[in-house]
Parts: C-alpha cells; sequence; structure tokens
C-alpha cells in the first residue's frame, strides 16, 4: 500500500485536488481494463466533487457507478445517497442508465437488500465464491466519530468479513454498506475529508496506536492499493504531513 495524505489550501483546492486523482484513477482504469469501477461515498462534503465530475468529458459508457453505502430510505428521500450523487452529477452526464447501480432500499428488508447487492456485485464482477469485488476508485469520507462508508464504531458490521456487503447501524437505524474486505481490495482509496469537526476523529485514525472499533477509518488500509487521504485546510489543521498543497 502506498499511502497519501495532503492538506489543500482551502476546500475549492481539496475538490480540485480529489477531482483530478478521480479522473487519474479513472483514466489508468480505461487503460487497463477498458472500464472503470468507481464507488461513491455519501453525505454532505463530495457534493462538489460530484458537481465538478458532471462538468468532465469522460468516456461515460466505460464508467461504472457504484455505492458505498445508504442509508435504508427510498431512492427519492432527501437523505439518500443515490438521490445525492444522481442530482448533482449522474443525471447531468451521458452515462448509460445500466452503469449505474445503485443499492437498493426497496425489498423486504436490509438484510435481504444487502444480499441483493451483493448478488448484483458477484454477477458484475464475475465472483467466484469467496472471492470479493475489487473496485477501481473507492471514495470515502469520514464522519466526526471516524466512521466511513456506513461502518459506525462498535457495531457488528466492523467484523464481517466474510461479505462483501451487510447492514450497518447509526444509533438503531439501519444503513447498507460495503464491508472492509472490500475497501482494502479497491485498487485506489480516496477519503475526502473537510470540516473541523472532524479533527478529533482524524487525529485518533492517524494515530500511531488505537482502538480500530472505535474510530472504524482506521480499518482502511488498501492491501495493495493506494490510499489517499485529501484534507481541507479545518479538518488537517492538526495532522502533521509532509504534503500540504496548494
Ligand atoms: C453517508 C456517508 C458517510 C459520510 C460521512 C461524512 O452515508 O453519510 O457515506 O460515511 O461519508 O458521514 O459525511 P459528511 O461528508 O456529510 O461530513
Amino acid at each position: 500500500m502506498s499511502k497519501h495524505v495532503e492538506v489543500l489550501s482551502s476546500s475549492s483546492a481539496l475538490v480540485d485536488r480529489t477531482l483530478q486523482i478521480v479522473v487519474e484513477e479513472i483514466h489508468r482504469a480505461l487503460e487497463q481494463r477498458d472500464r472503470a469501477t468507481v464507488v461513491l461515498s455519501g453525505g454532505n462534503t463530495p457534493k462538489p466533487l460530484y458537481e465538478a465530475l458532471a462538468q468532465e468529458d469522460l468516456p461515460w459508457s466505460k464508467i461504472y457507478v457504484f455505492w458505498g453505502d445508504e442509508r435504508y430510505v427510498p431512492a427519492d428521500d432527501p437523505a439518500s445517497n443515490q438521490r445525492m450523487a444522481r442530482q448533482t452529477w449522474l443525471d447531468n452526464v451521458p452515462i448509460p442508465a445500466e452503469n449505474v447501480r445503485p443499492m437498493m432500499t426497496d425489498g423486504d428488508s436490509p438484510e435481504a437488500d444487502a444480499q441483493r447487492y451483493e448478488a448484483q456485485l458477484r454477477e458484475f464482477f464475475g465472483l467466484e465464491p469467496g472471492d470479493f469485488p475489487v473496485f477501481d476508485v473507492m471514495l470515502l469520507g469520514m464522519g466526526d466519530d471516524g466512521h466511513t462508508a456506513s461502518l459506525f464504531p462498535q457495531t457488528d458490521a466492523l467484523q464481517v468479513c466474510d461479505r462483501a456487503v451487510t447492514v450497518g447501524n447509526k444509533d438503531g437505524q439501519p444503513r447498507l454498506t460495503l464491508t472492509v474486505p472490500v475497501l482494502n481490495l479497491s485498487r485506489c482509496v480516496i477519503f475526502m475529508v473537510a470540516g473541523a469537526n472532524k479533527q478529533t476523529a482524524l487525529s485518533h485514525v492517524f494515530a500511531p496506536d488505537g482502538d480500530e472499533d472505535a474510530y472504524p477509518s482506521r480499518l482502511v488500509q488498501p492491501l495493495n492499493g493506494t490510499l489517499w487521504w485529501l484534507l481541507d485546510p479545518e479538518a488537517g489543521s492538526s495532522i502533521s504531513v509532509t504534503d500540504r498543497r496548494g
């Protein structure tokens, strides 16, 4: 694993840098495999990134979009990660509908929908039993409690290692989430983190020793891929890094 930590000079510089790396990784995947698989994070931080991606001229027919997690709400719910990504990006580019692979939340239960998404991933990647999907770009955010995707502190989802998709739990509310093994098999993992409210969690995540159950983002250690931590000035103010970019 190669790890890079950058504190950018502004929130717009954070968006620009993240966009640059995402586009570079998409082109790398296209060169190597003639397709690119991109996993989206939810929340607020990636919204300007998705708006910027909507302005890019990319071979959309060769780009496949998945989600790293999803709130267990209808697709048209204001809290839906799918809805946010479609409004800010996917509805504004000519990406084929079949290339957009949201986590379904209209089934019998969160557990059933987690299994549905797992089955969809297995079919898309042509996986053998026991294999996990390997995504080209894994976009992640981090909550102020150190969670990522819907892998929340002290929850059972952190321990799931025999499935690609499981049910996360945020304060008793179910969420669908990719599991730690899938995050760590990605070719490129990009954390995009902004806001002073993330400082404390980041210090725990970056500490040499710590409690992974308390700060689940510590669990993201790509086995063979590249790990990027891209921070805005507020989030990264207490992080000692070699890279402070413009
Ligand atoms: C979600 C995300 C989640 C998010 C963090 C940070 O469904 O909310 O996938 O993991 O990345 O909670 O959220 P903000 O970007 O809103 O701070």
